[in-house]
């Protein structure tokens, strides 16, 4: 099992979107993958396409690509092609595993999405039932550590220690932790950045108060990010 530790920093203000750790992430989930080629891809959470985009510009071939996510925005901004087949499904859901059915030398991905799962026990069991191959990057509960520790609020996502629990209860898994620092001009541009940026979990809230608390105590200019990289097979 690899245990790499691979850390960067980037500056917020040379991106004018709130997914630039995202958009990394997904880059780097792509150009892990072993082959050039495969009959079906499976994207869980697929947003906008970020997995999709570097398929293509690294000249991944495929036969067909589903891309599946729970939210019909976001799939409206996804590429369309006709080798593309969008669902609009939730990934907690069991019915959502029913409707699917997948070819064996398929392969599923998924990039910043599988925090989300309520359940990932059972969403990792599902997965592993459609496909015995995947690949996938999630953030741990070590993404802004600093920010829940000074706010005395615990994660609301998986620690490393719980995900590689899950995942090795149904695969055979290489891991590789890489941890981001992405730093800003102010604090209130680092506020607004975790307002909007989708990774931080919105289940629990922080009144304007201890917003106001927070942005005060904070001793960083950078948020800090972690994300487990998962390539399994079953
Ligand atoms: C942080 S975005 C990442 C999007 C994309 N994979 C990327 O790398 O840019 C997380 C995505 O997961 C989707 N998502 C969250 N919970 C989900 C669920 N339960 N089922 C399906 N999609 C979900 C969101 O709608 C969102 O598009």
């Amino acid at each position: 099992m690899s245990n790499a530790i691979g850390e960067f920093s980037r500056y917020a203000h040379q991106y004018d979107n709130y997914n630039v750790i995202q958009v990394e992430v997904a880059k780097i989930l792509v150009k892990q993958l072993a082959s050039s080629e495969y009959k079906t891809l499976i994207d869980i959470g697929c947003g906008s396409g970020e997995v999709y985009k570097n398929v293509v510009k690294q000249d991944i071939l495929f036969e067909h690509f589903i891309a599946l996510d729970s939210s019909r925005e976001m799939l409206g901004i996804h590429p369309s092609d006709q080798k593309i087949t969008k669902i609009c499904a939730d990934f907690n859901s069991p019915q959502t595993f029913e409707k699917i059915t997948l070819e064996q030398n398929s392969l599923l991905l998924s990039s910043s999405a599988l925090q989300w799962s309520t359940n990932l026990e059972y969403t990792l069991f599902e997965i592993s039932k459609k496909v015995s191959s995947v690949h996938f990057a999630i953030f741990t509960s070590n993404t802004f550590k600093t920010l829940h520790k000074t706010a005395q609020i615990s994660s609301p996502i998986y620690s490393v220690e719980v995900l590689k629990d899950n995942i090795g209860k149904y695969y055979e898994a290489t891991f590789r932790l890489k941890e981001y620092k992405l730093y800003f001009q102010t604090t209130k541009e680092m506020f607004n950045y975790i307002k909007k940026s989708g990774v931080s979990g919105g289940k629990q809230q922080l009144t304007y108060k201890q917003i106001k608390q927070l942005m005060k105590s904070y001793p960083f200019d950078y948020l800090e990010f972690e994300v487990l990289f998962v390539e399994a097979r079953c």
